[in-house]
Parts: structure tokens; C-alpha cells; sequence
């Protein structure tokens, strides 16, 4: 298998273009691509407007950065994919949107090219089934914001190969991460206890054991967490944290794993969190959501 120089990442929103960024700044050469060529925009956008803050802190040189843009192509095109050595999926976390997507990737891309998907849950050897290449399909699955995250968590599917998990492991280092490796199971080691918690603090809010406000305050200052779990569910994105949990429910079949109706509720109305500008809070963009009113 050849030695990887050329990324491939799909799916150009937060986690995406993020993975794309450190991609670059590392000295890979990086395609990066999406379906909605707007989105591609503002991913773009957001990869410029992360790197001069690096420059400004000083934590990047003028000339690395030149570089990293000089590094950083853009396409709609899977076509373009084609010389990838790694492709990195970070499309929406839907089960059915990721294997139409792996078995396309499995027709274009070259016969050495590993598949990673950066999926917060669903299972890898469901997706490495549609492809020809089930050794070479892996779960990397970045934290967010990809480019000041520490952590990569590696998610070995039942076939993949030995080869295939030394070489993400040494791609993971060379992008500046700690990695965890965990077994193929729904949400693997990282999700599989957070989305609880976050399902948590809907069902109080939901029932109306206290304030957004509180709850959030409660868990920054009284255990020592950096952001509350609904502000981190907004960062997060409410869509996203919900498709987990329905995972975590539907794999480990057990009733505490049940999506809170508050979470189910905000993601029907459109509230996604800080990405649309309203979530649990809002951001200035749409209407503030009326808080829930106690149900039981
Ligand atoms: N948001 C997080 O905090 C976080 C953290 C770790 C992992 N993840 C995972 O990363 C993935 C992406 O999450 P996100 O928050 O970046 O989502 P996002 O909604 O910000 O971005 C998804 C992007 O994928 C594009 N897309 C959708 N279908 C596509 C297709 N078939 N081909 C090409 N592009 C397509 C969309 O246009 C969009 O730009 C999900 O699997 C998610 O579970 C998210």
C-alpha cells in the first residue's frame, strides 16, 4: 500500500472542511469536496478565516499558511477523487447516505485508496459491506473543532486489515493527534457516553427540573466540564446529536437510549444549533425558541 500524500475529504461543513484544514497545515495535499458547491463556499471560508487566526496567534507562519491554502483544492466532482490515497467522509451522519456514498467512492477512487469515515456512530463494517475493499475501510473519527481537537478515536470494522489500521494510526500522528481505539460498536467510546449525558439534560429541561441556563451552569462549574451539555449539543448540532442517539437506541436496543421528544422536537422545527443560528439558544439568526413549558 502506497505511503499517503493526497487526501480526499467529503463533505465540506464543520467536521469536514476542519479535517481538510489540518490536512493542509500538515504539508498533504488535500481535495476537498461536497455536493452543495455553497457549502463548499463557506467551508472554505471558515478553513481561511481558522488559519489567520492561527497566523495571528502566532501559532502558524504567513508562509505555512501560504502553503496550506496553496495545498487545499476544491471539487463537486467524486471524479476528482480519484487519485486520493485516503478519503475521509464527513457527510451527514445518516447510514443510508453513507453507503450510497462508500460504494461510489468504491467504483472511482484507486484499488490501494482507503475509505475512513469521521461517522460519530454508525457502524463501520456495515459500510465497508458495500464496497469490494472491506479491509481498507476504517472509522477515523475526529473531535470538533477538527483543527484544535487533540483526539482522533479509530474504529476498526470487523474486516479491516492490520495494514490499514498501522497506517491510519500513523496518519493520525502525523496530523498532531492523540488516538483512542475503540471496537465497532454503536458510538463507539466517546459518543457512546456523551449523547446519554446530553439526552439527559433535555429530559431536564424537558420536564422541567430547571433552566437551560442552570442545567448548563450546573455542569461547567459543579463537575468541571468547559461547556454545559445543551451549548455543547448547539456546537455539536442537534440533527447530529439525535442521529446518535436513534444509533445508540436501535444497536444496543435498550430503552435508555431513547431520543428525549425536546431534542426530537427542536430538530423537526429546524433548530440544529450554532450552525443555523438557533438551537437550545439562539445566535442572533432566527427567532429565540420559546422555552418548553413543564410536561410531567
Ligand atoms: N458536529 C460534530 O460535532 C461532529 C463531531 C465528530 C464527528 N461528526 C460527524 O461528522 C460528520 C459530518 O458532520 P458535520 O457536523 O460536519 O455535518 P454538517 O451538516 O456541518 O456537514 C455535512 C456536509 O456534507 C455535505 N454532504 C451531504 N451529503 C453529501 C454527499 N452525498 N456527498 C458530498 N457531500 C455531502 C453537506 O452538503 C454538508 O456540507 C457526521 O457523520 C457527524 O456525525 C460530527
Amino acid at each position: 500500500m502506497e505511503e499517503i500524500k493526497r487526501v480526499g475529504v467529503v463533505g465540506g461543513g464543520q467536521m469536514g472542511s476542519g479535517i481538510a484544514q489540518i490536512a493542509a497545515t500538515c504539508g498533504f495535499d488535500v481535495i476537498l469536496l461536497d455536493s452543495d458547491s455553497s457549502a463548499l463556499q463557506r467551508g472554505l471560508h471558515n478553513i481561511q478565516s481558522s488559519i489567520n487566526r492561527f497566523v495571528s496567534k502566532g501559532q502558524l507562519s504567513q508562509a505555512m499558511a501560504d502553503d496550506a491554502i496553496m495545498r487545499l483544492k476544491c471539487s463537486t466532482d467524486l471524479r476528482d477523487l480519484h487519485s486520493a490515497d485516503i478519503i475521509i467522509e464527513a457527510i451527514v451522519e445518516s447510514e443510508g447516505s453513507k453507503k450510497e456514498l462508500f460504494s461510489q467512492l468504491d467504483r472511482i477512487v484507486k484499488d490501494s485508496a482507503i475509505l475512513a469515515s469521521n461517522t460519530s456512530s454508525i457502524s463501520i463494517t456495515r459500510l465497508a459491506t458495500t464496497t469490494r475493499r472491506p479491509r481498507q475501510v476504517i472509522g477515523m473519527h475526529f473531535m470538533n473543532p477538527p483543527p484544535i481537537m487533540k483526539l482522533v478515536e479509530i474504529v476498526r470494522g470487523a474486516d479491516t486489515s492490520d495494514e490499514v489500521f498501522a497506517i491510519v494510526k500513523t496518519l493520525a500522528k502525523r496530523l498532531g493527534k492523540t488516538i483512542i481505539c475503540s471496537l465497532d460498536f454503536p458510538g463507539f467510546i466517546v459518543n457512546r457516553i456523551l449523547m446519554p449525558m446530553i439526552n439527559e439534560a433535555f429530559f431536564a429541561l424537558y420536564t422541567g427540573v430547571a433552566t437551560k441556563e442552570d442545567i448548563d451552569t450546573g455542569m461547567k462549574l459543579g463537575t468541571n466540564h468547559p461547556m454545559g451539555p445543551l451549548e455543547l449539543a448547539d456546537f455539536i448540532g442537534l440533527d447530529v446529536c439525535l442521529s446518535i442517539m436513534k444509533v445508540l437506541h436501535s444497536g444496543l436496543g435498550d430503552s435508555k437510549y431513547l431520543p428525549c421528544p425536546l431534542l426530537v422536537q427542536y430538530v423537526d422545527a429546524g433548530r440544529l444549533g450554532k450552525k443555523c443560528g438557533v438551537g437550545v439558544y439562539s445566535y442572533g439568526m432566527k427567532s429565540s425558541p420559546t422555552s418548553p413549558q413543564p410536561r410531567i
